[in-house]
């Protein structure tokens, strides 16, 4: 019997689309002679669905059709560490189960989903899944908690400022004062928890700051704010593996315009949008001097291992070309395409990385049930509801 794996996609994100195309990347490339794909539709509005179609890229042109065509679905733990996929609402007439998942394979991009939120629901499901668990994905997320966690390690970031809504609605003035002050301009600002470059923007006095803060607090209610770096060179690479062994990929160096990757320059400009990530300019392996490269090889390994990623996770860097200095600028969980264009080059296949992300998924799976997680003691045996001061001390 081959090993179902749910491939989840969609989800209420920015990156709908390019979750899409990266799932049905990884549909065709798991190795069918052990796996069979299972995927799941999540919508813009965070329903399940699955069909006999949802494999194929071409389906995705017309979701009003596609999802008319399959059917909602919902998941159930089978309480041994599988999940049964059942059509939902149930028929009344005729079998409801659709597949009984023994593993799931999150392919979703950006918030309500790599964020930890769909890794949260896999856990309570009892479900091995692929990736990093809850704590990494929601730490990676947010790009101003993993830079104070990287910093404390000692892995050099970019300092950086955060702002509230709050604070923004309440004395815009007094934040860009200080702003000022500490850094100058220009300075880059984000929302904390998007990707693929929404609402992010350089601003070189302060209108534009202004501006640029106005446009990010519409993504996120906490807004990050470093220095920029004037001459600059961006480096990828990708990191596989878990707490106990890591290694890192080819380096790349995606090619913009100039300025900040937009949305258009990391996916659109290829010309082949159904390529997704693979499409967009770059270049593999990146221009680099081979100590440089290790550097960075190294300082990608000790990221992902610093914030207790698992599976494949990319690490994004900014070089200073003025300064000669490398910052680790964001960990992506769940890299567009997996990032599998940067692993064939040192020899490991799409569907290799997939088989070693599955068996890491179980490895956790199978440290985590040997943990204890019940406590033998009798509180019932003479409990009621009059206790005072509550049942917790
Ligand atoms: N401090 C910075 N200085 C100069 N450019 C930056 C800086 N931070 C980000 N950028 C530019 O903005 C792009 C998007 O920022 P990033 O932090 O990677 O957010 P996202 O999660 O949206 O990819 C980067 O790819 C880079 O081109
Ligand atoms: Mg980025």
């Amino acid at each position: 019997m081959k090993i179902q794996v749910g491939v989840f996609f969609g989800g209420r994100s920015v990156e709908h689309e390019v979750s899409i195309i990266s799932a049905m990347q990884v549909c065709a490339a798991l190795d069918r002679e052990k796996y069979t794909p299972v995927p799941v539709y999540i919508t813009k509005q965070g329903l399940f669905y699955t069909g006999p179609s949802y494999g194929d890229i071409a389906a995705y042109r017309d979701i009003p059709a596609l999802l008319a065509a399959g059917s909602g679905v919902t998941l159930t733990p089978d309480g041994a560490g599988r999940a049964v996929l059942s059509r939902w609402p149930a028929r009344r007439l005729g079998g409801n189960e659709i597949a009984v998942l023994d593993a799931a394979l999150p392919v979703v991009h950006g918030t309500n989903a790599e964020d930890g939120t769909l890794q949260g629901y896999l856990e309570m499901l009892g479900l091995p899944y692929a990736g990093p668990d809850v704590l990494s994905s929601a730490v990676c997320m947010d790009k101003a908690v993993s830079k104070s966690l990287l910093a404390t390690a000692g892995i050099p970031v970019l300092p950086g400022c955060t702002w509230t809504d709050t604070a923004w609605g309440a004395r815009p003035d007094a934040l860009m004062d200080e702003l000022a002050l500490r850094f100058g301009f220009p300075v880059v600002v984000k929302p904390v928890n998007l990707g693929s470059s929404v609402g992010v923007t350089r601003a070189a006095d302060r209108a534009a700051l202004r501006a640029a803060a106005d446009l990010a607090f519409q993504f996120a209610p906490k807004v990050l704010i470093e220095p920029a770096v004037v001459r600059l060179r961006e480096i990828n690479c990708a990191v596989l593996g878990d707490a106990g062994a890591a290694r890192a990929s080819a380096c790349e160096e995606p090619l913009g315009a100039g300025g900040i990757l937009s949305y258009g320059d990391k996916y659109l400009s290829g010309g082949e949008a159904d390529k997704g990530m693979g499409g967009a300019a770059r270049r593999v392996p990146a221009d680099l001097a081979p100590a440089l490269r290790d550097h960075i090889q190294a300082l990608g390994v000790h990221t992902f291992q610093t914030l207790g990623c698992q599976g494949v996770a990319r690490v994004d860097f900014l070089l200073d070309c003025d300064k000669n200095q490398v910052y680790v600028n964001e960990i992506n969980t769940i890299p567009g395409s997996l990032a599998f264009y940067l692993w064939e080059p040192v020899g490991l296949s799409f569907g290799a990385l997939l088989d070693e992300m599955l068996s890491l998924a179980f490895k956790r799976h199978r440290q985590r049930a040997a943990l204890s997680f019940t406590y033998e003691s009798n509180i019932l045996a003479g409990a009621g509801l009059g206790a005072k001061g509550g049942a917790k001390r």
